[in-house]
């Protein structure tokens, strides 16, 4: 903004502000009223303003950043360098709702009023048709799936369940269990385990594997459009919500992160026809989640972790066993950095996903264990933090409870038993997990990396509300070293590394 206004500077580069930031404001502009003078906020870009326009003042700034908000001398024109949207910056809901009052709206966004707004905007959109919904059995397409039944009825809503056999443990069987106790009978179920895996058994690349993932469900949906009688009287409804559409880059603003499953070029193509309805595009996880109780949808659903599209599919990370190019530079400085810690750590050779600022980035874990028994969550975040800002090779750190041994890069791709595998630690470490209840969301996730035979996997328990941005859960250290032991011996591995990234720069899936 600032850099296309008359005399305002704005520079890029890296500041030392990224992550939890202490600010200091001027709590008697109308932005800030009613808050203390130093807050606690999150920043995630590593450009900053430097000068402001003459028209504008400075009303936050901090030990390393001269502008962290401003405001126009005279029109109720407000800018900030941090994100007041996220639950990371504590007081970010006040100062959102000091902006509404300065832009005097009505305060009317609630989730009574989305519910009827929406069904209506079904009516509408629908019209004669009927609608054709793919139901995973997340809470997003339950609760697509009941705003359309309320709106158009059961006769003119068909269900469609894909097992695509990367699906966890029984949830195919979950799922149908529970639109026979409701008493829904349009339901139909397709056995699509080996269509996946024959497309996707020797796919490496992250990206690759989302887009056949996606096309494969365009796929299955044309074939049960085909076979339907009067087609084009069909529309199909996806339980798309606002995040997907940002991190596919599909909002003017965002660079694409991920290829969410219902945002394929195909299907574009279909939205540009006027044939999808999608009815919680505009919502965030937990207004969803909302919406779902006020339709009465049991709290099992609703309190589900959600579950990609893509499922284990992106949990797998797959490998050709090549190593590659090395990092001994980086390994040195992580080695400086690590040493002041009372802590080990090493690069791994493989690759996951994460966001730097609005961009995608694609790059090496670091995995970082006590040489101590002293063991401190404190030590490992800010190991954690510093690690992230200085090495350019590593989006990701992660944490193993005791020194790993040997670690192996090896082949690794899908196949049944890769997937048989990782659905039973999945299910293993989610009955251990029952009662974390701050556990918004727990990846499990299979790595190409062995100690000889045995194989390493890795959580990924994150604390968030609507997975813009995550915290690393802190689960007690006991525990995790008894969850370690147990998988050891009920299955073999080689051990369990736990993530400490915060998003960003990790995202919550690996891929
Ligand atoms: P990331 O990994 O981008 O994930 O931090 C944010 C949230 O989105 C979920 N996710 C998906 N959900 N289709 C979905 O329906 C997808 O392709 C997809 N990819 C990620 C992820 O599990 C997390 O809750």
């Amino acid at each position: 903004m600032i850099a296309h206004m008359q005399n305002g500077e704005i520079l890029s580069g890296k500041t030392s502000e990224y992550g939890f930031t202490e600010i200091i404001i001027d709590n008697t502009s109308p932005l800030f009223i009613g808050l203390d003078n130093t807050q606690i906020v999150w920043m995630s870009h590593t450009d900053f303003v430097n000068k402001l326009p003459d028209s504008y003042k400075i009303i936050s700034y901090s030990s390393n950043l001269p502008v962290v908000a401003f405001q126009h001398k005279t029109k109720p024109i407000f800018g900030v360098q941090f994100h007041p949207e996220v639950t990371h910056t504590k007081s970010g809901k006040k100062i959102l709702d000091n902006f509404i009052s300065v832009c005097k709206l009505p305060r009317d966004w609630t989730t009574n009023y989305f519910k009827e707004e929406i069904i209506e905007k079904i009516k509408k959109v629908a019209k004669n048709k009927k609608l054709l919904i793919l139901l995973s059995g997340g809470v997003d397409s339950m609760v697509a799936f009941e705003l359309c039944i309320k709106a158009v009825g059961n006769d003119n809503v068909f269900a469609i369940h894909v097992d695509t056999g990367f699906m966890r443990k029984n949830e195919s069987e979950e799922v149908l269990k529970h639109l026979e106790k409701i008493g829904y009978k349009n339901l139909k179920l397709i056995n699509a385990k080996n269509l996946f895996l024959k497309h996707l058994k020797n796919v490496i690349e992250p990206e690759k594997k989302r887009e056949i993932v996606g096309k494969l469900f365009v796929e299955i949906v044309h074939n049960e459009l085909a076979q339907l009688e009067n087609k084009d009287d069909w529309l199909l409804v996806q339980g798309t919500i606002y995040p997907d559409t940002i991190e596919s880059g599909n909002t003017k603003n965002a660079a694409k992160i991920k290829t969410h499953h219902n945002r394929v070029k195909e299907i574009e193509e279909m939205i540009k026809q006027g044939r999808v309805i999608e009815p919680l595009k505009e919502l965030y996880k937990d207004e969803v989640r909302k919406l779902g109780l006020g339709l009465n949808l049991s709290s099992d659903i609703i309190n589900r972790q959600p579950f990609p599209g893509p499922g284990l599919v992106i949990r797998i990370l797959c490998s050709n066993g090549k190593y590659p190019k090395n990092y001994n530079e980086e390994e040195k400085k992580l080695n400086t950095i690590t040493n002041k810690f009372h802590i080990s750590g090493r690069i791994l050779p493989l690759k996951s996903v994460g966001v730097q600022g609005d961009f995608r980035t694609y790059s090496h874990p670091a995995v970082i264990w006590f040489d101590t028994t002293n063991k401190s969550w404190d030590t490992l975040r800010t190991a954690s933090i510093e690690i992230l800002n200085t090495l350019n090779t590593v989006n990701r750190v992660i944490f193993s409870i005791d020194k790993p041994k040997n670690i192996e890069l090896k082949k690794l791709s899908l196949n049944n038993d890769t997937i048989k595998i990782l659905q039973e630690i999945d299910n293993f470490m989610r009955l251990k997990t029952k009662d974390d209840v701050d556990i918004w969301q727990m990846p499990v996730v299979e790595l190409p990396l062995f100690n000889a035979k045995k194989q390493y996997f890795l959580i990924r328990p994150v604390v968030s509300v609507d997975a813009m941005t995550a915290d690393f859960y802190k689960m007690p250290f006991e525990k995790i070293t008894n969850l370690e032991k147990e998988l050891k011996r009920k299955f073999d591995i080689a051990g369990l590394f736990y993530d400490i990234t915060t998003k960003p720069p990790g995202t919550i899936e690996w891929e």
